[in-house]
């Protein structure tokens, strides 16, 4: 097949805040997305969607299959942009299409669905101008996240507030950071969990991951801040979450996480992939706090090649899982 893998480059840029680039994928996961779909025998070429860069690749050019891992670059649909080129030129791409993309961007929308859904979803209340009055029904600890973005961008320990005071500090500093709404939400203590859903010809959920942060003691962190991310690992910062999979979980708690992931996944209108990051109070009950329908997909640090390596696939195998399952869909339409 002829495949073009779209991605935004992560770059080195020091007039840019420290997250600008956090979404983006660095030239190691693009030359191993390569490299596994060259394994599986595909002829494979490369486009940083920056723009005008996609229009021109797109006029010129024809694939059989877009991989697209892009983020896009522009507002609160960015991740849509590239699915929407693709639409509107009707060439077929792996994952979710505009419309899921959006809707898990924006966190607040979805926690609405998995409300209407029944499945758990921390309390929430999202500030636009941030003088709004706080719910008095929520109850602190809360966390305050922008609501649309990823990679626990804006988030470190000062984001969970024990008071109105740090909470409306908090809230305004998001607003005006990020340029978007403030979602607070009651911070759930208990153990991290993410879920892997993959589809090829049957969908599955992977062994579930746990993430422990209690050797991270050192670095004053405790839970998936945006600093555990980008220098998750480095043992000098005491940035050294431990991974567990399958979780250490039992049979009944494993069953019910597990439903909770593939209801979201199917909630959202989720295609191919997603991931679904969860947390489990101290009764079992599984939060979802958000589902990622373009997980990170670096063969070493990202969760979701965790899941599919515990589950008995190469990272080739699961490169190659999303396109089946992609060229399934291309099929039947
Ligand atoms: N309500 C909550 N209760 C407890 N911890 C939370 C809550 N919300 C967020 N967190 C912590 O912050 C992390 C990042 O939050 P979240 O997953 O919502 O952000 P994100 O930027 O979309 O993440 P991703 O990197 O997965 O895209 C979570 O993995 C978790 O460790
Ligand atoms: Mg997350």
């Amino acid at each position: 097949m002829k495949i073009a893998l779209t991605y935004n480059l992560k770059k080195k840029d020091d007039t840019k805040p420290a997250d600008y680039f956090s979404e983006y994928d660095s030239e190691d996961t693009i030359g191993s997305i390569v490299s596994a779909l060259k394994t599986k025998g595909h002829n494979v070429e490369t486009i940083d969607v920056e723009y005008p860069k996609l229009f021109s690749y797109f006029s010129k050019n024809n694939v059989d299959m877009v991989f697209n891992i892009a983020e896009g670059i522009r507002g609160k649909f960015r991740e849509s942009e590239v699915p929407a080129i693709l639409d509107y030129l009707n060439i077929p791409y792996t994952g979710s299409g505009t419309f899921s993309l959006a809707l898990a961007l924006n966190k607040a929308l979805t926690k609405k669905i998995l409300r209407a859904e029944n499945i758990p979803t921390p309390n929430f209340q999202l500030f636009s101008r941030g003088n709004e009055e706080l719910d008095p029904l929520l109850k602190f600890p809360l966390i305050v996240k922008p609501n649309c973005e990823g990679s626990a961008k804006g988030i470190n320990k000062t984001n969970v507030v024990g008071n109105e005071d740090d909470l409306f500090k908090k809230v305004k500093e998001i607003i005006d950071k990020y340029h978007q709404d403030a979602l607070v939400e009651e911070f759930i203590e208990g153990k991290e969990l993410t879920v892997g859903v993959l589809e090829n010809g049957r969908t599955r959920v992977l062994p579930i991951l746990e993430i422990d942060f209690s050797d991270c003691n050192a670095s004053g962190e405790y839970f998936y801040s945006w600093r555990m991310k980008e220098y998750q690992g480095d043992r000098v910062l005491g940035l050294i979450p431990s991974f567990h999979c399958p979780a250490r979980l039992d049979k009944e708690t494993e069953e019910i996480v597990k439903e909770a992931a593939l209801k979201t996944h199917r909630a959202v209108g989720c295609l191919d992939i997603s991931r679904t990051d969860i947390r489990l109070d101290k009764n079992n009950v599984p939060y979802v706090l958000e589902i990622n329908p373009l997980p990170g997909l670096d063969p070493k640090e990202s969760n979701f090649p965790i899941m599919a390596y515990a589950a008995g696939m190469k990272y080739e195998d699961l490169i190659e899982a999303i396109i089946l399952s992609a060229s399934e869909r291309k099929r039947l339409n």
